[in-house]
């Protein structure tokens, strides 16, 4: 098993000064190999539970493991894009991509024939001098993307990578991610309000309550295509997982 919470609860102080619960009482598991979306309402600690995964944040009761060991802080096990992640705007692509190495000491010859392996491998060959305002949005989630692989960790985490782009944009690059993930074997997190994306890209999803988040529905999909969601997308069976997460996120009694 890759990814383990056992009975995860996260408290933070409060405006007030009080205590405020964003996760409660979280447990899951993730294999080796799967790829598991978090769904769930906003504010329920979709982010907080990455956070945690990352060893940014620790639990306030319960533990985290990563192949069976706790995490107790930032790891080379974890590689994460956050859900604000920016590239550096003063460093080229390549350069950006080269960034974890470069902290963790691996030699330059190295660093840059491991970054000009992930700019192939998320379709950027040919943009490695190119400096982040130079490309589209969907170009710098790819980056990004190749920049948390090119540290080669055990695990993925992906906070909302899609959802600032246009509709067909993210298609293309939710299918991109999905090839190139299933490719490299990793072992993955996505938190998404999308939940056509959930069911798309997952092996299963994990459906949050309101705020304080706790585990209310795991649902297995069970479709082929998990590397190509432009394929599945054009399963019936679909619309039928849609439409579970629809309910169990009793979206129709909601108003905002
Ligand atoms: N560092 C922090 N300090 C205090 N409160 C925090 C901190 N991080 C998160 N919170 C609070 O914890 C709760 C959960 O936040 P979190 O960002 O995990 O939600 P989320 O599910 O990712 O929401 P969204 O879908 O809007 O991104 C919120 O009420 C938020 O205000
Ligand atoms: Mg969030």
């Amino acid at each position: 098993m890759a990814l383990e919470f056992r009975g995860v609860s996260k408290e933070f102080e409060s405006r007030t000064g009080g205590m405020m619960t964003a996760v409660d009482s979280v447990s899951f598991r993730v294999d080796e190999g799967e790829f598991v979306s978090v769904v769930g309402p906003s504010g329920c600690g979709k982010s907080t539970i990455l956070s945690m995964t990352a060893g940014l944040y620790q639990p306030t009761v319960g533990d985290v493991l990563v192949s069976g060991e706790k995490v107790t802080g930032p790891n080379q096990h974890v590689g994460f894009m956050l859900q604000k992640d920016l590239l550096l705007p003063w460093r080229s692509i390549v350069h950006n991509i080269e960034f974890g190495l470069e902290s963790r000491g691996v030699a330059r010859d190295e660093r840059r024939a491991i970054a000009m392996k992930e700019l192939k491998h998320c379709h950027l060959d040919g943009f490695e001098g190119h400096y982040p305002y130079q490309l589209s949005g969907g170009m710098r989630q790819r980056a990004a993307l190749a920049r948390t692989l090119a540290i080669d960790p055990e695990i993925i985490l992906l906070d909302e990578p899609f959802s600032a782009l246009d509709a067909q944009t993210k298609m293309l690059l939710q299918n991109s991610f999905a090839e190139t993930i299933s490719e490299s074997r990793k072992t993955t997190l996505l938190i998404t309000h999308d939940l056509a994306e959930a069911v798309l890209m997952s092996d299963r999803i994990l459906v949050l309550s309101e705020r304080p988040g706790r585990v209310i529905a795991e649902i297995k999909v069970d479709l082929p295509h998990r590397e190509r969601p432009l394929q599945r997308r054009k399963l019936p069976e679909v619309n039928n997982y849609a439409a579970q997460l629809f309910e169990l996120l009793k979206l129709e009694e909601k108003t905002i």
